[in-house]
């Protein structure tokens, strides 16, 4: 499957709809899809993924596997069955291998491939070439890696044959990519790897690679894995990804009479950093049905219209919404009052730099955000139509879209063909509940 087939949708006109109504489903979560492809191919057996996200980022990671020589079939939309080659099975490829705008494939699969026996070439879109990528490459040289780059950035040139140690690391950056990428590369190590986190992360590679076999132990901010251990197939079930329901439940919450229920999130503690926030600042959003999916909690979400005021966003929350500040932003820009974001520097280096792309559209709107190193001020208004530039960044489109449903007039987004990256679909499940959106 190639990434070849991009949606040509350019630009979307949003403004007011009317109130969101009615029971939506979200597609299957990018950071679960991407592992399962991964651990999947190179474990022993057949894995079915049921879920998958038919996402651009998600298809460019099973794309790659195929050029690794791994059978991937797609029998239908969201499912996909994975004939696991084993550790050490992957063929070497004859061709860069193109992760588009995926960071998560870029940096898992640089760990995973530092262990194998043969060369290869990760490379990416623009966005993707300028992202930091000496953090994944100094602690994998550390272990024995030999990765070049481009003073840093992609192309990452990725020496086979290599024999690796494990190492115990204290990451600068609280980065489920960057622990990812040691663990994997752990995988094909000596001994213990044990990663270490400033603040805990999202936790699905530790959790999936325990439910493949392998000898991992782990509890929120530390991980341990001893290399060698084969992995064993086993079957997926992605939950509903909380990062593209995040849009919805603001969406619901801002525009008066919303009643809006999402079916089936996924709601690991680690993700839902948002919730906690928006319901601090008036939320009415209430769980009902909790279960399991896949060794996964999952909730229905019935979010109705409330009033929202701006709060400072407690820095312990941060790393659980890290994806979810766009969002945010688009919440505040409508809540009564200021929102105070701090210790989000991340954000500078995500798939834009999201604090300057969200602080610029919102200005355009009509809205004072004053922007710092780490955060921003956000100080609530009356939004009004004008044009954004989302600078190819998927969540930075969907964000707009949801702040225009509270903007007096016509918002013009531009540069939105990146959404299809995460969410394909959304502007027409969003039309479906109510949304003012259209493709320009
Ligand atoms: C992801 C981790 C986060 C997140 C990204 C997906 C993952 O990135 O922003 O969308 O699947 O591990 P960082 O690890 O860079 O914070």
């Amino acid at each position: 499957m190639s990434i070849a087939g991009r949606a040509q949708v350019r630009s979307y006109i949003a403004s007011r709809g009317t109130s969101l109504r009615g029971e939506i489903a979200v597609p299957g979560d990018k950071s679960v899809s991407h592992r399962a492809i991964m651990l999947g191919a190179i474990a022993e057996g057949v894995t079915r993924i049921e879920g998958f996200l038919e996402g651009e980022d998600t298809r460019a990671t099973a794309a790659i596997f195929e050029r690794l020589g791994v059978r991937i079939e797609a029998p239908s939309e969201g499912v996909r069955i994975v004939h696991g080659v084993g550790l050490h099975g992957l063929r070497a490829p004859t061709a860069p291998l193109d992760c588009g705008n995926a960071g998560t494939a870029m940096r898992l699969l640089a760990g995973l491939l530092a262990g194998q026996g043969f060369d290869s070439t990760l490379v990416g879109d623009e966005s993707l070439s300028k992202r930091p990528m000496r953090r994944v490459i100094e602690p994998l040289e550390a272990m024995g890696a030999r990765i070049d780059s481009d003073d840093g950035r992609a192309p990452l040139r990725i020496r086979g044959g290599q024999s690796l140690s494990g190492i115990d690391c204290a990451l600068p950056v609280a980065s489920a990519q960057l622990k990812s990428a040691l663990l994997l590369a752990g995988l094909y190590a000596d001994g213990e790897t044990v990663v270490r986190e400033p603040h805990a992360t999202r936790d699905y590679t530790e959790r999936m690679l325990s439910a493949f076999g392998a000898d991992i132990d782990f509890s929120p901010g530390i991980a341990r894995l001893r290399g060698g251990r084969v992995l064993r197939a086993t079957d997926v079930a992605v939950p509903a990804d909380f990062s593209s329901a995040a849009f919805f439940i603001v969406a619901a919450t801002l525009v008066p009479g919303s009643e809006l229920l999402l079916r089936k999130v996924g709601m690991n503690p680690r993700r839902i950093g948002l919730l906690h926030v928006l319901r601090a600042m008036g939320a009415d959003i209430v769980e009902s049905n909790a279960s399991e999916e896949g060794g996964e909690p999952v909730a229905d979400l019935r979010v109705h219209h409330a009033p929202l005021r701006g709060i400072e966003v407690p820095v312990e929350h941060v790393p659980d919404m890290i994806d979810e500040f766009p969002a945010l932003f688009a919440a505040a820009a409508c809540a009564e009052g200021v929102t105070v974001v701090r210790g989000a520097a991340e954000l500078r280096v995500k798939e834009s730099d999201r604090i300057a792309a969200m602080a610029a559209g919102l200005r355009a709107l009509g809205i004072r955000v004053d922007e710092t190193p780490d955060g921003a001020t956000i100080h609530s208004g009356t939004l009004r139509g004008g044009e954004i530039d989302s600078r190819g960044d998927h969540r930075i489109a969907m964000a707009f879209a949801v702040a225009a449903q509270c903007a007096d007039g016509e918002v013009r987004i531009g540069d939105v063909a990146n959404v299809a990256t995460s969410f394909p679909g959304f502007d027409a499940l969003a039309r479906s509940c109510g949304f003012g959106l259209r493709p320009a």
